[in-house]
């Protein structure tokens, strides 16, 4: 079996940013919070606990005389007033591509524009954006909900449009081509992060030529589960956290396998999962000698 791993699996730039950042504090010996897990990877988060750095589920929770991670999703304004009230000494991982989008966001109430934003309102990388706006504002998962919020009352406004960064790419394509048709007077801001669009791509062109792909990462990682859909569509695709989950019934039969990563994949689990690939290979090898051996 032929194993070939994405060129861009793994660790994206706000991501790495945002571990290393927390890593510092630790290793300086800052008592640190974080608020939520720092990144969609549960091995990653234990890993920082294991170094003293504590997870929060909100302001309230963050123990007292602990200085507080933003995560690279970012957080609303009100967030960071609620963290300056509590005088927590605050330092921002939110990914700069990120922060742009907020901006829009916060631009669109000024200037009375609706903003219509393509991603999951459950993402707290979508709620930090809403929380910068401050005028109307429409989340669209896709263009079914789109539709369905373009009521004629909306599409007359001047709309500000942007794109959860890790959005599919192919459903904002369908989106903008939609919103471009109805709406009087739309901006549109291509906010998905090169980032996706690379990872993306290449584990369209990966899973082409493949059996059989496998996608490490998260089950909560926004964007490890878009790479599964996107390379589902093209072969048998394989989703896994940790090197753990792969068994060697699972390459039964596949000739060539594409490994990719989501954004928040460490590189030691990936290392980790193509190691116990390579293992599964030689097994196989080794039992198919002796098979040989044994019939002469
Ligand atoms: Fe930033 Fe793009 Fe990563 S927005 S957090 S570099 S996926």
């Amino acid at each position: 079996m032929e194993i070939i791993r994405a060129e861009t699996a793994g660790f994206c730039f706000g991501v790495d940013r945002a571990v290393r950042m927390t890593e510092q504090l630790a290793r300086e010996g800052h008592k640190v919070a974080t608020l939520g897990p720092l990144i969609h990877n549960p091995q990653c988060v234990a890993a920082l606990e294991a170094q003293g750095v504590v997870t929060a589920d909100s302001v309230e929770s963050v123990p007292a005389g602990y200085e507080v991670v933003i995560r690279s999703h970012g957080v609303g304004e009100d967030v960071y007033a609620a963290l300056a009230a509590r005088g927590a000494e605050v330092h921002d991982a939110t990914c700069p591509f990120v922060a742009k989008i907020q901006r829009i966001a916060a631009q669109a109430g000024r200037v009375g524009a609706v903003l219509l934003i393509a991603g999951d309102e459950d993402h707290p990388e979508v709620q930090g954006i809403v929380g910068h706006a401050c005028g109307e504002v429409r989340v669209f998962a896709g263009l079914e909900a789109l539709e369905a919020c373009s009521t004629p009352e909306i599409r007359e406004k001047p709309a500000f449009v942007v794109a959860q960064t890790t959005f599919e790419v192919t459903k904002w394509l369908e989106s903008t081509k939609f919103i471009k048709k109805v709406y009087t007077s739309p901006r549109i801001f291509d906010t998905i992060c090169s980032a996706t669009w690379a990872r993306q791509q290449e584990a369209e062109e990966l899973a082409r030529r493949c059996d059989l792909m496998v996608v490490i990462g998260g089950r909560h990682s926004s964007n490890t589960q878009k790479l599964v859909r996107v390379a589902g569509r093209y072969c048998r695709t394989l989703a896994v956290e940790t090197a753990a989950e792969i068994t060697a019934g699972d390459f039964a039969g596949v000739r060539r396998a594409g490994v990719t990563a989501g954004a928040s994949t460490p590189s030691s689990i990936i290392e980790e999962v193509l190691n116990k690939m390579s293992e599964v290979v030689q097994n196989e090898e080794m039992s198919f000698e002796e098979m040989i051996d044994q019939s002469l």
